[in-house]
């Protein structure tokens, strides 16, 4: 298997070669349209669907992720004549397709023929071969035919028209995210080799002294089974990485073989999971596409939206492949959208950045697992209300849609998000109560009730950018890092770090240095001891600031000693108390805070209130009650506000005059009336 090191010096020498064009490039304007199973449906059915795509304002599809069996019959055989027959129907309506490489759902004389394909669990079970995403990506049989497959579909389409890009697969690592099989072994003892190179240095930076596991060959190191003890933390985060790069190599196959042959279509791939550092992930792709279904959350306002922030901040915009149309279901049912939701949410992911909104799907499959998810049509194949608000929502986005492609939110206010930090938090959990993944709700909530853009970054992307930075509990800290957060303060930012932050190295292992480590100069603090609360924690400790604010804390409880910085806060009980719980820290033009806690909602608002306060950071618009979401986003002098109203309730809104409606054509009123669930798009200039 390619490390990533490999994978890196292949993405430069391709860059390098001219083979890729700039990224960004390929993926061209707004597309809006619906996922298309032709295969699933009388061929008489096309041309009527392509008309009714037509007509709600349709520009393209997504087709064939799920079609191995039917394009590759048997093996070796190849057969696309079913699809070149649906993509020229719809093309004929100006409807264009996205082909998914149909790599998730490996056909059955495919898995019968080569048992050692299959994924397999951690009790040394392979995974049963009757749904879907069953394989192993280090599986050296799998990874030719999945091979073959797309460089016999991208010749085949090499020279269609209209095919404009390509999905890679399916939602990688979706039910399933981690692999033991005999491939994976192989393959992680060679990656382990590529990174390390001698056994005593892994033996070293491990800690293989304890418990007498140090390796003398190669051939002893195994993937983490489940034994009697826990597993080291160093081989758990490796671990960890390793499946990252195995997906982000297995990926890259395809990549390569669509751009030497199709250089100007733009790739992507859909969805987040665990186990994969999307960082990483995404340098491969034009965009990245985000799955939407809101009917998961109990708050999508809150919910969905962190995640679109997320998925947006991998690459600064994204799509999405599969918008949630109606109510759905697989053994489970979710709730329907409510008349007006499913528009709503739409228009909540463009207002986080889409650039493209294609539903799921076009019509409910009658058979199968999925025979609960409903599309844009139903079962019967009758336009019903479904129907005309998707309608509604494609015309409208006909309107505006290149106004509005390749608009940037704009942020002045930030949250680190490191995947290895989160990977080490999924292993040593503390308690129940810890999921660093969830901060960022309450980072997304704290900003959006305050009217303001946030953006989630990665550790590796420009800081400069902003006034204001949070790092949630970086708990492994390194030089690079560490010098990138003290030239952000030097230079005038103020950086929040929260508890147990700066903890270990990269390696997972703890130091010689005292917390935090490598930065401790810049916050002025040392972390004297801490104190790790059980649930309820919120009960057991709070942090009193000096303007009389309170808020409770969040499992941890650092005792701090101060060095030049200053408390303003101070832990209220325990023997903590009267202590400090929050310090800042005047280091260069900027400040840095020491949060003694983990973030929960109460500390985000307060923390983000008091230094967008210091720091002049205005919100986006005023007169906007708290169901309501604004965004903003701008490209040049043009400003394009989203206002979308989450309540089941009319509320009013008072942004003021200056405001075009877009959706609607004419100036904005400076005060209005929104429906429930209502949505509008206001442009001005700067
Ligand atoms: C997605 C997946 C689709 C479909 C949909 C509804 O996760 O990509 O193929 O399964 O969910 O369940």
């Amino acid at each position: 298997m390619k490390n990533r090191l490999l994978i890196l010096a292949l993405l430069l020498a391709m860059s390098g070669t001219g083979i890729a064009a700039p990224a960004g490039d390929r993926y061209k304007n707004f597309l809006f349209g619906a996922d298309y199973y032709p295969e699933h449906w009388p061929e008489s059915y096309w041309e009527p669907d392509a008309q009714w795509m037509k007509e709600c304002g349709v520009n393209a599809v997504r087709m064939a992720e799920f079609a191995w069996y039917l394009v590759e019959p048997q093996e070796g055989q190849f057969d696309f004549k079913l699809f070149d027959r649906a993509i020229e129907v719809l093309a004929r309506h100006g409807i264009k397709t996205i082909l998914g490489t149909p790599t998730a759902a490996p056909p059955k004389w495919l898995t019968n023929k080569y048992p050692e394909t299959l994924a397999v669990y951690s009790n040394g079970q392979p995974v049963d071969d009757q749904t879907r995403r069953h394989y192993c990506y280090n599986s050296p049989i799998y990874r030719r035919l999945s091979k073959r497959i797309v460089e016999e579909m991208v010749r085949h389409f090499a020279a269609n028209p209209n095919v404009i890009g390509w999905q890679i697969d399916n939602e990688f690592n979706c039910h399933i995210s981690e692999c033991y099989s005999e491939s994976c072994r192989v393959a992680f003892r060679q990656w382990l080799k590529d990174k390390y190179r001698d056994l005593s240095s892994l033996n070293t930076r491990w800690g293989n002294g304890f418990w007498s596991q140090w390796y003398t060959d190669w051939s002893q190191i195994d993937l983490p089974f489940p034994g009697p003890a826990q597993q080291n933390p160093a081989l758990m985060l490796e671990f960890k990485r390793f499946i990252s790069d195995s997906v982000i190599s297995y990926q890259h196959d395809q990549v390569e073989i669509i751009r030497r042959q199709r250089p100007d279509d733009f790739i992507t791939h859909n969805h987040m999971f665990k186990n994969i550092n999307y960082y990483d992930f995404v340098r491969d792709l034009d965009i990245f596409a985000y799955d939407n279904y809101p009917c998961f959350w109990e708050q999508p306002q809150y919910g969905v939206g962190a995640q679109l922030t997320l998925a947006r901040g991998l690459k600064g915009r994204m799509m999405v492949m599969e918008q949630q149309t109606g109510p759905g279901g697989q053994t489970y049912l979710l709730r329907s959208p409510r008349p007006g939701e499913m528009s709503l949410w739409a228009f909540q992911s463009i207002a986080h950045g889409a650039d493209g909104m294609i539903h799921f799907r076009w019509r409910t499959a009658r058979k199968g697992a999925e025979e609960y998810w409903y599309g844009v049509l139903d079962h019967d194949n009758k336009k019903r209300s479904r129907f005309e608000e998707f309608k509604k929502e494609g015309l409208q986005l006909q309107k505006i849609g290149s106004q509005i492609f390749d608009s940037k939110l704009d942020s002045a206010i930030a949250v680190i998000k490191d995947y290895d930090a989160e990977w080490v938090f999924d292993h040593q959990f503390f308690t129940e109560e810890v999921n660093v993944g969830s901060q960022f709700q309450h980072f997304f909530q704290a900003a959006s009730e305050q009217k303001q853009n946030i953006d989630f970054i990665g550790s590796n992307d420009d800081f400069s950018r902003y006034k204001l930075i949070f790092g949630p509990h970086l708990i492994l800290m390194d030089q690079k890092l560490a010098t990138k957060i003290r030239q952000f303060v030097e230079k005038g930012g103020v950086f929040v770090l929260g508890a147990h932050t700066a903890v270990k190295d990269r390696d997972n292992g703890m130091t010689d240095q005292t917390v935090p480590i490598l930065v401790g100069d810049v916050f002025g603090v040392e972390r004297d001891e801490f104190q790790c609360y059980q649930k309820p924690s919120k009960d057991k400790n709070s942090i009193r600031f000096e303007d009389g604010s309170t808020v409770p804390v969040h499992v941890f409880a650092d005792k701090l000693k101060l060095g030049t910085a200053k408390p303003i806060g101070q832990w209220t009980a325990d023997y903590l108390r009267s202590t400090p719980g929050c310090t800042e820290n005047r280091f260069g033009q900027g400040t840095a805070v020491y949060y003694a806690s983990f973030f929960n909602l109460e500390s985000t608002r307060y923390l983000l209130s008091r230094y967008a306060r210091v720091l002049g950071l205005k919100p986006l618009m005023t007169g906007v009650p708290k169901e309501v979401e604004v965004t903003r986003r701008v490209k040049g002098d043009q400003e394009y506000y989203f206002i979308l109203n989450h309540a089941d309730s009319a509320v009013k809104v008072e942004p003021g005059a200056g405001f075009s409606d877009l959706l609607e054509g004419k100036p904005a009123p400076a005060a209005f009336t929104m429906p429930p669930f209502g949505y509008m798009v206001l442009g001005r200039k700067k």
